[in-house]
């Protein structure tokens, strides 16, 4: 096997100005103050895999095609369209306190849309995002920014809920959520936090005899306390049969 070379090309070209990318023309800004920090925020936007299930009401599904500590791409659609897939790719500027949520392909591509956040406490953020949407005609740039600020609302009421509860469980603090099962003559006692992220399992079982977290999904044997669907999460504690 040939020796790796230790020779070392030097680019000695001049750095080109680093000149940020002009997106749309904003047609709507939404601000709000969350009550979650900013670690929760960035948490909360890298986790595609609550979308159709948080926000079963808006989105039909996401398939994502890379993720990764900056930013996920994905494939999903709107509940109320769901014959017309887009591509989104998020991508994280931490530094920058922002990011962007950018459609690549399917219907809107080149809408941009960027959140900044602003710390304002360790459990509060300011948020504002601001609506890129190309060829809008300027006599539906009010209607159509009312559609995706009434959605934005809509979707950080609900991730609002989720975030605080998350903090809870990095804390420690979540009280004690005990989960009966019946299923089969049998009563199955384990946790009601999701071993996944913390989320509020529920009661119901399924015709299979399951549960499924209402956050990301995630089914769980309500006899064993197993996890289904390729998952190695199991309800914890251990359950038990009485
Ligand atoms: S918290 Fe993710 S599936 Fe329950």
């Amino acid at each position: 096997m040939p020796e790796r070379s230790r020779r070392v090309t030097v680019d000695r070209t001049p750095a080109r100005p680093y000149t940020r990318p002009v997106g749309p023309a904003p047609i709507a800004v939404y601000r709000r103050t969350i009550a979650a920090s900013v670690a929760r925020v960035w948490e909360n936007v890298l986790d595609w895999e609550h979308l159709p299930w948080l926000h079963r009401t808006t989105f039909a599904f996401v398939d994502a095609r890379a993720s990764g500590p900056d930013g996920w791409t994905a494939e999903t659609a709107l509940v109320w369209d769901p014959a017309h897939p887009v591509v989104v790719e998020v991508t994280l500027d931490r530094a920058e306190l922002c990011y962007h949520t950018r459609t690549i392909a399917g219907p809107g591509t080149g809408t941009d849309i960027v959140t900044r956040l602003t710390p304002l406490a360790w459990d509060r953020t300011g948020i504002e995002v601001t609506f890129g949407v190309p060829d809008v005609p300027p006599d539906a740039v009010e209607r159509v920014g009312r559609v995706y600020t009434t959605l934005y609302a809509r979707l950080w009421d609900e991730d609002e809920g989720m975030m605080q509860r998350r903090q809870a469980v990095v804390d420690g603090v979540l009280p004690t959520e005990p989960l009966a099962l019946a299923v089969d003559g049998h009563t199955l006692e384990a946790s009601g936090v999701c071993p996944h992220r913390g989320g509020p399992l529920p009661d119901c079982v399924d015709g299979d005899g399951c549960i499924t977290c209402p956050w990301h999904g995630y089914r769980f044997d309500a006899r064993t306390g197993a996890g289904v669907g390729g998952h190695a999460l199991r309800l914890a504690p251990s359950p038990t049969r009485r």
